[in-house]
Formats: C-alpha cells, structure tokens, sequence
C-alpha cells in the first residue's frame, strides 16, 4: 500500500479507496501532494505543485525566486524559514533560538501499525496494515523527528502521530507540536465542529472556511464538552450521501487543538495537537517525546460515509478485543433514581425490581464511599461506607449477583474533597500552586495525576476493592475542569508539562485497570460528555453520552456524537419523566426509541413504575437484546437532522443488509402540516423488506422513502415527542 518513487521522490499511500501522497523537495523538507480519492496510476511529475515568483515572499535559496516555503503546501511546516503560517513544531534552544531546519534523512515502510508509546492509539493485525515513518533532521541541533503515517486496507483511514529525540548535547523545548498537519489545495469548504455545554454536548456546527484561523480546542484539562476533538472540513455541496469531507479526530483526552488557518492564496492547512499554549516540554539530551495520535479520513461518498469509516475503526482497531466479542450488558443505574439518598435495603429492592424488568447490569453510582452524603465530602475515600452499607461492597455485590445481576460501581478517581480522609492525610496531592488558593468545581478538587505516587495511592485503593468483590464494570467519571495548573513535583523548567502528564497518569491508570482486571467493563463520563474522545475509548469502550436524559434533548446530542463515534460507544438511558434535568414528559415509547440507538439501560427508580409500564419495558429489552448486534455492528446512517427538523431521523442496517432499524422522531406535533415522508439509505435495492405489515423494495424505500402520516395514528393527534421504530427485514 505504501511506495516510493525515487527518481521522483515521491511517497504515494493508497489503499484502492484513498491516496495520500508526499514529495520531497529540493531542500530536502516535504511538501504535502495529495489527499483524496485513489488514484491508482499513483503520482508522478510536477502538475501537483505549482511555483512561481511572487513578490514579497522570502525564498528559501539566494538564486531561486520561485522556490517559496509560502507558495508551498507542506507536511510538517516549519516556522522562521519563509512560511510565515503557523507550524507543526516549534523547538526551542537554551539560546532561545526557535529555529529548526529539519530535512528528509531516510524512510522506512514498517508493515504494520506502529503503537504509541504510553498512549492510547489504533492498532491492526500484520496484514490490514502499513507504516511509513519518515525520519527528519535538523543537524545543527541534533534534532530528530519520525513522521508516522499509517495507512489501513479496508479503511479510507490514515493515522499519522510524530516522535522527536534530542540528540544534541543541550537540552532542547518542545514549544510546539501539532500530531498532524496537512495543507489543502484550496479554502471551499466549511469546518463542521462538535460544540456545545454541559448537558448540550455535541451540537453541530458549521461555519465557512474563511482568510485567517479558525479553530476549535480545549485548555480545560479534558477535551471538553465545549469543542470536540474531531472537525469535518465538507464541499458546500456534500450532503450526508454525497460529495467529499475530510474528518480529522484526536485520539488523545487532554487539551487540543484543532485548527484550519486560510492564506492569502486561499490555501488551507489543517492541523490537530495537543494545545500549544498549555504546552512546553524539556527535552534533555537523548530523551524522546511521542505525540498523541491523530485520525485523518477521506470520503468521496458525504458525510455518512465518512463517519463509517471512523465507527469501524473505533469498533474494530481502538477499543479492546474483548469488546468487540462481548455484548454488552443493559445496565440500570441507581443515580436519577436515589442520588445520594439510598440503604443496602432500597438498592436491593431497586436491583430486584431491574432483574424482574430484563436488565443485566445494576450500576451503583456515586455515594457509596467514605462520608459521601452530598457532593461537599468523601472523594478519595475508595472505601465503603458502612453506615449506607453494612455489608460493604462486597456483601452487597454478593447479594446483587444472587439476584442474577452483574454489578458495577462509580468512581471518580482523579478528584478529592478537602472534607476527606485522603485530603486529611495528604493535602499536598492536589493541582495547585501552594504560593496560590484553589478555584473549586463542584466542591472539588483535581488529585496532581502527573505525579506516580497519587495515581497509585488511588489504584491500590480501587484494585483492592475490585479484588475482594466482584464487580464487572466501572463508571469512571470526573467533574471538574483543571484550574492552577501547577505541580508541585515538576521541577520549574518542567511545569509546562503539567497537563499532557496528567492525563498521560489518566492513561497509565486506566490501563493497569486494563491490565489487571481485563473483565471489568469501563464506561467513561466527565459531567457526562466532556471527556468523549478516541482516547477515552482505547480503554473505557463506552462513554456516558451526557448527563442530559431528556429524549428530545438526546436526539440533537446522539445524532451530532454520532458523527465521529459509533453507537456502541454512546451510553444511553431510558430516564424517568419530568426529565430532571430540563422538564420535559416524553412518553416512555419516545424515550426509549432515543436510548435504543446507543449502548441501551435505564437510569430510573423501577419501583415505582406502572405495571403497564413494566410489561412495555420488558418487551422492549427483550426487542434490543434481539437486535443489539445489529445497533452496535451495524452501519449507521443519519437521514434527517433534528438541527434542521422538526421531525429527525436515523437507521442502522446490519453489514449483509438484511435487517434495518429507522428510528424517526416529531418534536411537536401539528395539525394539517404537509405529509413527511423519511428516506432510507444502505438498503439492498433489490431485497424486498418487511416493514410492519407492508413489504416494499429497498429501491422505494430508498428513492420515496416510508409515508409516516400513515404511523401518525388516527386524525394525527398522538401529541408532541411522537417517536417510531421501523424494522425491517428482507424476505
Ligand atoms: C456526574 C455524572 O455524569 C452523573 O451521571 C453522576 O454519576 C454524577 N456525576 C454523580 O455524582
């Protein structure tokens, strides 16, 4: 998949579906050719790169006026040689020097993917798989930097991540460091961002591509709920089914950015890295620094397409083989039912009445720890409180399984409430200046996880526990961005290092998790969704998609989650009605018809639903469990944007296209609106479908589409947050 033309010097990546091409210039730097579709004849000659004079631009040799780092797209730009754009890497000397002058040395094609060091990455077996790395140096300053690229055989995929090593006799900063950087031929496109707030994450945004920066990113500490680390760069024209995007995502959990910057000559470079302005990093002679990873996509077939190419690799080469083969389990989370206020007893009851309704999987939330009765006290305390729980967790997980449940548990392991045991006995653990007073969040505050010792101390603390009693899954959550960033453990020329540390501890906790409890099912959650990204996903298979349950709301948050992430990533609850978070009353059907596209539980208090309720719930865990392959394996479609609507929809079809499930959603209802009809995609044309009691071609139902007045129920009068779950199975 990968060749070198030498006489051209010319990379060419290629897969059949993709090209991803780079050339070598004269002054040995890289110029970026081509990102797009395949072209197989590969890529030869100079039509790729035009240079010409211009003036006013700085050109790189004395006798060459044509040869400008301005007029050039390039790979990995530089800064301070007449490309007066931003750069990929910005390395300082003790001189204070930023200059760098990095050149092409030698390649490798590695015939595989390359794993990151201490970070989570995509992985793939020998043969679905190839590596380029690319190895520039700055001779002057002993500098090295590999570019990698990998490219995937079944996948319109191409991760790419850097390594430096110092290979000088002084020490060096990394002020800069993009993961991935590229320049496109020209600015007609528009960025599509993942926006939004805490219990509005998500919300897709568009804005044109115009002269100057326009970014996205995070110094928060986490991704964040306000910007997700993925943009789309779409044609005007691409729709979801037609046209090209180009789809970069973060692997990484931590403080990014992500930015498009338009020159004067309207081309437009893209790049995606870990924040440069929380960043510095000291690199002594001989040490080395990795870059988190980035994932580029390419479709030439819309939005749709595009977004299927990041689903299959997240299911398939980010999170853990082992569950990609499990199912997972339909959960019941105790947290909207009870908060804080729950006894050994009332959790009984709630876990026996989830068993009676279908449910898998009892889920404890927050305040079964230490003194936790509000959220002012008891983070840190990993262990039981006894006076809730007489019998602890383990007496309590034996009596959950003798009910026929799983049983999990909440975590919040990088927080401390100063009203803790933990914080009495070592308050110099926390992120802060001591010369300083701390901000607090949620009565909060962040545990230094730069620092080895304070991720241990809470690791033993959790692996005791999850060694003497059995549980199966973990909720993982944090709820407070950082603030004073400062570690009193770094030294002052290391502080800058401070936030990619601490989530590098984020990542060696969870992956001893990993490591050591290989069944234990993590689900990840920030205040809900402010922590969803790849990298959280190399580990915790599942993200609490947002603390927000309400199902009109959940719609505008799946449907824009979903263009970067698969549904087996979305956690999803059927929640009690008022909604507490924004009011609202949606039937239990609507509710539901939201959950069903996502990992699928509940979050309410069963004890006091109806029987008419009940008997509905069971029927419809027994309808996931009977489709859930086909929700978490299948290929997911978006039809109508609930951003643009006030009736969305969205389908799931399973890979052999067989089995289809549309799920449509009117937020309110109207008398003598015109006729809506929904049109599917990802049909077999030919097959014949069943769909209720009619039977249609995938040919109709994808060019006219289902009639849905005829499921608006007599007169239409079903009322407001109507929902309805099509499936559809081929003869
Ligand atoms: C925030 C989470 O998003 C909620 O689901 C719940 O776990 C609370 N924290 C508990 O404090």
């Amino acid at each position: 998949m990968i060749n070198y033309d030498a006489q051209e010097k010319i990379f060419h990546l290629s897969n059949g579906e993709i090209s991803y091409s780079i050339k070598v210039l004269k002054n040995k730097k890289l110029a970026h050719l081509y990102f797009g579709k395949a072209l197989p004849e590969g890529i030869r000659g100079n039509h790729f790169m035009h240079l010409e004079k211009t003036s006013l631009t700085v050109n790189y040799y004395k006798d060459d006026a044509k040869f400008s780092m301005q007029n050039i797209r390039q790979e990995f730009p530089e800064y301070g040689r007449g490309d007066f754009r931003e750069p990929s890497i910005l390395i300082e000397r003790e001189s204070g020097s930023q200059l760098t002058d990095l050149k092409y040395c030698r390649h490798q094609i590695i015939e595989k993917k390359v794993i990151l060091d201490q970070m989570p990455c995509t992985f793939a077996s020998e043969k679905e798989a190839q590596t380029l790395k690319i190895t520039l140096e700055d001779k002057v300053i002993g500098l090295k930097v590999f570019l990698f690229y990998t490219i995937f055989k079944n996948k319109n995929i191409i991760a790419r991540h850097v390594e430096i090593e110092n290979g000088n006799k002084e020490k060096l900063f990394i002020n800069r460091l993009m993961s991935a950087s590229f320049d496109l031929f020209d600015d007609n496109y528009e960025m599509m961002q993942f926006s939004g707030s805490w219990s509005r994450e998500r919300h897709v945004e568009v804005r044109k591509l115009s002269k100057g920066h326009q970014s996205v990113g995070s110094i928060k500490g986490c991704s964040s709920a306000e910007h997700n680390p993925l943009i789309i760069l779409k044609r005007p024209e691409t729709t979801e089914d037609n046209g090209e995007a180009y789809g970069m995502s973060f692997v990484y959990s931590g403080n990014f950015l992500a930015q498009v910057e338009v020159d004067a000559r309207s081309v437009a470079r893209v790049m995606m890295g870990v924040h440069p302005m929380t960043f510095k990093w000291k690199l002594d002679r001989k040490e080395k620094f990795t870059s988190p990873e980035v994932i580029m996509s390419y479709s030439a077939k819309g939005l749709n397409h595009l977004s299927q190419q990041l689903h299959n690799l997240y299911r398939e080469n980010l999170i853990a083989k082992r569950w990609q083969r499990q199912k997972r389990p339909i959960l019941l989370n105790n947290w909207e039912a009870t908060y804080f206020d729950f006894t050994e007893e009332s959790i009984i009851t709630i876990a026996k009445e989830a068993k009676a309704l279908g449910i898998d999987l009892f889920v404890l939330d927050d305040g079964w720890f230490g003194k936790r009765n509000n959220d002012q006290e008891g983070l840190g305390d990993w262990y039981p409180n006894f006076e809730k729980l007489p019998n602890g967790i383990k007496g309590l997980s034996e009596k959950i399984n003798m009910l026929g449940l799983k049983f999990g548990v909440w975590f919040e392991p990088e927080m401390v409430n100063v009203a803790s045991e933990l914080f009495k006995e070592n308050p110099d653990y926390i992120v802060g200046d001591p010369s300083r007073a701390n901000s607090y969040g949620r009565n909060q505050l962040v545990l230094d996880f730069s620092r080895e010792e304070v991720v241990e101390k809470i690791y033993t603390m959790m692996a005791k526990l999850l060694t003497e009693a059995k549980i199966d899954y973990i909720k993982w959550d944090m709820n407070r961005f950082i603030t004073e960033p400062f570690s009193r453990k770094l030294s002052s020329d290391r502080q800058g290092e401070f936030f990619h540390r601490y989530i590098l501890g984020v990542y060696r906790f969870l992956g001893k998790v990993n490591k050591n409890f290989p069944e234990v099912l993590i689900e990840s959650c920030a205040s809900g969704g402010n922590r969803f990204d790849p990298g959280m996903l190399f580990y915790a298979p599942q993200t609490w998609t947002s603390d927000n349950t309400d199902a009109v709301s959940r719609v505008k948050i799946q449907y824009g989650t979903s263009y970067g992430y698969p549904l087996s990533a979305m956690g999803s609850h059927v929640s009690a009605i008022p909604n507490h978070q924004v009011g609202r009353k949606p039937p239990l059907r609507t509710r539901t018809d939201v959950a069903y596209f996502g990992t699928f539980g509940y979050e309410l208090d069963p004890r006091g639903l109806s029987l008419e309720d009940k008997k509905q719930i069971q029927e419809d865990i027994s309808m996931f469990k009977t489709y859930q392959n086909i929700f978490h394996k299948g290929d997911f479609y978006r039809l109508i944007s609930p951003f643009e609507k006030n009736t969305s929809g969205w389908m799931v079809v399973s890979k052999d296209q067989k089995t289809a499930i549309c799920g449509v959603y009117r937020v309110l209802n109207e008398a003598s609106s015109p006729l809506e009809k929904i049109k599917l995609v990802g049909l077999n044309p030919t097959q014949t479908y069943h769909v209720n009691d009619d039977r249609y071609s995938g040919m109709v139902l994808m060019n006219f589409g289902l009639l849905l007045n005829d499921y608006y129920g007599e007169n239409n009068v079903v009322g407001d947050y109507y929902s309805k779950v099509f499936i559809l199975k081929s003869e």
